[in-house]
């Protein structure tokens, strides 16, 4: 059937608007009801545009009540108006102000972009083209303007109004009614509006910036949340703080507001001085949240509030270059975690999380260049190629820079290009230009998609002590892009002795070698070293310091010597990992292990977890065995996830075995019995012990028993939900139980109930879908909001492979059907629930044909939103 319209995009038709906004002022008048919208635009034509150039602007869903131009109702011939645009026809040739009103019904409004309805709370969300479903526009980021904003709503249902900038009066009206104007004095793009009417508690604060100036903070929230705002606070505070001293840039306006929402596409948006969040990522108190929970409010806390500079008062041109404010915004938040807590732990869960997301986006048939070329959908490219991958093209300038040269590109990015709508070209040239470095090649891994692949190939010959290095560079054709361009290659590097400590070198001649740092920017590229004393074991990439594979070449013992003996905590720690990825790889295509190599794991897990020099967080992930999904990216073709789920599960039993007393004494050392804080340490406590209890669970008899005893125990929401996800996603016998405990423990609250699908949807056993099924069906399954069906079926297809791949096609016909039904409420979250069929070319052809025969009957019997269209077709292409 034809979905929406298919019209592609691209990013070489960019052109400027004929004409540019001076300035907007907004009127909402917000009924139970329904909500009127005045627009005054003040509109100039661009020196070099013609006269009688048509003005279009944008719209959707939108009618039309009345038009005027320069205080005169506008004859019907001179503009043209339907649901998705407004044309005037012929424009004056000079400044005037047009002047529109259209009529909203926010609570109709499911698709949660624009203004809506969120538990009775007015509020929006305009990125990236949620503006046009507020008022007609020029809905673009290049289009910049100053805006003031009039609201009035009953004081019953809305005490508070709020929106961008500064609040400039407010009073009472008539009928009840009563009203605010707030002004933002920073040219904006209208992504960046915002506004909120709605009856919520609050907490205040403020922050004193370094010139001086206070700023008022407020977090907004349902009456009764409010002690589970103070976090996220503390947490605003803390990254205002940090960005002040690491980048120099401080906060511009009087207020910081943040609201708190229930209903909400995605994390959080970085609206100018009024932040929108997802309330997952506001609350937190020990009892309902996790230390993850705490970890993720820090972040996207600080997430949101860096925007403020690298986002809102630098922001796109157009949203081909989205990566310029989400990339580099992910890296200063991964910066700030880093420094607030643990660097190499921040690192590997960083590194982990891309792994386990980004790779396979890369290296699949949604795989696209972190700055694309062309769209159908913008919403479908809000991915974790853009935003992580993006972070790690930042992090490798900054390795390429050292910190000391990053910080004075930055500051040169800040002077250069404060109040522009700007490009990657200009990011990359302010990086050229601050160190005189050559980019252009550098600059490839913006434009080209997929993951690199380095092979690793080394000699040693000891009379001449000499040591070779050859290091290759290849990636796999993806979508629209047959062929490759070899990448600049950061390789932190440095080599190990057979004692353990480093081996230096006289000279090197091949390539570049800048310190500890290879530039491989070639093909291949031979290092020979001289002066050599002994042979070394290399460790590569150290830090992680390119978002690439690497095919090491290395032995199980040489993995297991740097999992030991690697000054590089990165190094360590992924030593170890590919230690358990390729024995679990290679029995579940049909070899085994031997009884050597996993006595060899065996006593590398053991030595680590007893290193008094390692701390606990970091401990908690050597540990961490590898997941079903990111085994199965290793292998990369014909996986089975059966097999692949059989030989994990035999690994962590031979390895966990012999050890499992040892373990069990050391699970129980490991309680805390202070009180919870969800401080970095304790955290890391947590997970060590946590990470015990899996191993434990999935690899000897006492540990289903310890798990419900957690559970049963537990006096924070950490342990207990660690406790029942662990058994669940074990199917342990006492799950079940687990399961139905929780959810009746905590009936009510709906971000609790968020963990309970999230931990339903990883059961591995038959039942999982029937019960799904069921928990769908039941009359007061909230089947509107996204965090609701994201963690059900947002976790199964991502977590759950084993179910979700069935050969007998049950899983893909869930979410497939599951799609029709939320497509009609909301197409964004519909679209990225399909995307977990993005793993369909690595599985073996059985459950690869039943998975792409669903997909088929998606495209033939349904209608479909341009979002899911363009998913569907990009996967079936
Ligand atoms: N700019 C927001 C952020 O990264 C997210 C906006 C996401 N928009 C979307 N359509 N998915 O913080
Ligand atoms: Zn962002």
């Amino acid at each position: 059937m034809r979905t929406e319209s298919e019209q592609t995009i691209y990013l070489k038709d960019y052109a400027p608007t004929p004409y540019r906004i001076v300035s907007v002022e907004l009127d909402f008048r917000i009924l139970e009801e329904r909500t009127r919208v005045r627009a005054q635009l003040t509109v100039e034509p661009r020196p070099d545009t013609a006269p009688g150039t048509p003005l279009v602007l944008d719209g959707d869903d939108l009618k039309l009540d009345s038009i005027a131009l320069d205080g005169a109702p506008l004859v019907l011939s001179a503009y043209a108006a339907d649901a998705n645009s407004l044309t005037l026809v012929e424009p004056p040739h000079r400044r005037f102000v047009l002047e529109t009103e259209v009529t909203l019904e926010p609570a109709s409004n499911t698709k949660l972009m624009g203004l809506y309805r969120s538990s009775g709370t007015w509020c929006t969300q305009c990125e990236p083209e949620g503006f046009r479903r507020i008022t007609y526009y020029l809905d673009r980021p290049d289009v910049l303007a100053p805006f003031k904003v009039r609201m009035s709503a009953p004081k019953a249902l809305a005490p508070v109004l709020l929106a961008n900038g500064n609040l400039v009066d407010k009073g009472e009206l008539g009928d009840d009614l009563h009203f605010a104007v707030w002004e933002d004095p920073f040219l904006k793009p209208a992504y960046l509006f915002a506004l909120v009417a709605g009856d919520l508690g609050s907490i205040t604060d403020s922050f004193t910036t370094m010139s001086g100036r206070k700023v008022e903070l407020g977090i907004y929230c349902t009456h009764g949340k409010e002690s589970e705002c103070f976090y996220a606070m503390d947490s605003l505070k803390r990254s205002m703080a940090w960005d002040e001293r690491r980048f120099g840039r401080e906060y511009d306006l009087d207020v910081f507001n943040i609201v708190a929402v229930s209903d909400f596409n995605f994390g959080a948006m970085e609206n100018k001085g009024l932040n929108i969040f997802n309330d997952r990522l506001v609350f937190a108190k020990p009892e309902t949240a996790t230390d993850a929970n705490y970890h993720g409010i820090e972040r996207v806390i600080a997430h949101e509030y860096f925007h403020n500079w690298t986002g809102n008062r630098i922001t796109c041109r157009d949203w081909f270059q989205l990566c310029l404010k989400e990339g580099l915004t992910v890296f200063r938040d991964q910066e700030f975690t880093s420094d607030e807590r643990s660097r190499p732990v921040q690192r590997i869960h960083d590194v982990q999380n891309l792994r386990t997301s980004q790779f396979p986006e890369d290296g699949g048939p949604l795989a696209h260049p972190p700055r694309p070329d062309s769209f159908r959908e913008i919403n479908n490219f809000y991915t974790t190629t853009v935003y992580e991958k993006g972070a790690e093209i930042v992090r490798m300038l900054a390795t390429l820079l050292g910190e000391a040269g990053f910080r004075k590109a930055m500051d040169l990015y800040f002077e250069r290009h404060d109040g522009d709508a700007t490009t990657i070209e200009a990011f990359i040239k302010v990086f050229e230009d601050a160190s005189g470095r050559d980019l252009s090649q550098f600059a490839t891994w913006y434009l080209q998609a997929g993951t690199p692949q380095v092979g690793v190939s080394d000699s040693y010959d000891a009379a001449s002590q000499t040591y070779t290095l050859t290091l290759t560079q290849k990636v796999d054709p993806t979508p629209g892009e047959p062929t490759k361009k070899p990448l600049l290659i950061p390789v932190r590097f440095g080599l190990i002795g057979p004692n353990g400590s480093p081996v230096g070198w006289n000279g090197v001649s091949g390539g570049t070698v800048e310190g500890d740092l290879i530039v491989l920017d070639s093909e291949s590229v031979t290092l020979t070293f001289t002066g050599v004393a002994n042979k070394p074991v290399p460790s590569l990439f150290r830090g992680f310091s390119a978002p690439v594979k690497v095919e090491s070449g290395l032995s199980q013992d040489d993995l297991l010597f740097l999992a030991r003996h690697d000054s590089d905590p990165f190094n360590r720690w992924d030593a170890l990992q590919s230690a358990a990825t390729t024995l679990i790889a290679s029995a579940a295509q049909g070899s085994t292990w031997s009884a050597t190599d996993a006595d060899a794991l065996r006593q590398a897990l053991v030595d680590t977890l007893e290193n008094p020099d390692l701390d606990d967080a970091f401990k908690a992930q050597a540990i961490d065995i590898p997941a079903e999904t990111v085994v199965g990216r290793h292998i990369g073709k014909d996986v089975d996830p059966d097999a692949v789920a059989e030989a994990r599960k035999a690994l962590v039993t031979a390895l966990v075995g012999p050890i499992a007393e040892k373990l069990t004494a050391l699970y129980r050392d490991l309680a805390i019995s202070v009180p919870y804080s969800p401080d970095a340490n304790q955290a890391g406590r947590r997970s060590l012990r946590n990470g015990l209890l899996a191993l434990l669970v999935a690899g000897s008899d006492q540990g289903a028993g310890l798990a419900a005893e957690q559970y049963s125990g537990a006096t924070n929401m950490t342990d207990r939900y660690a406790a029942m996800a662990i058994s669940a996603r074990n199917w342990t016998s006492e799950a079940p139980a687990l399961l139905g405990d929780f959810r009746t423990r905590f009936a009510g609250d709906p971000l609790v109930f968020d963990k309970w699908l999230t931990a339903s949807a990883q059961a591995p056993d038959g039942g999982v879908i029937e019960r799904m099924r069921a928990t769908l069906a039941a009359p007061d399954f909230p089947r509107t909001n996204p965090n609701r069906l994201r963690s059900l079926l947002g976790s199964f297809v991502m977590t759950n492979p084993v179910q979700f791949t069935r050969t007998d096609g049950l899983g893909f016909r869930f979410i497939t059907e599951a799609v029709v039904d939320i497509d009609k409420v909301n197409p964004q979250v519909a679209s990225r629930i399909l995307t977990g069929f993005r793993i369909l070319p690595t599985l073996e052809a059985a459950r690869r044909n039943a998975g792409l025969e669903a997909l088929q009957a998606l495209k033939d019997q349904h209608k479909l939103s341009r979002n899911v269209g363009e998913i569907l077709d990009r996967i079936l292409a």
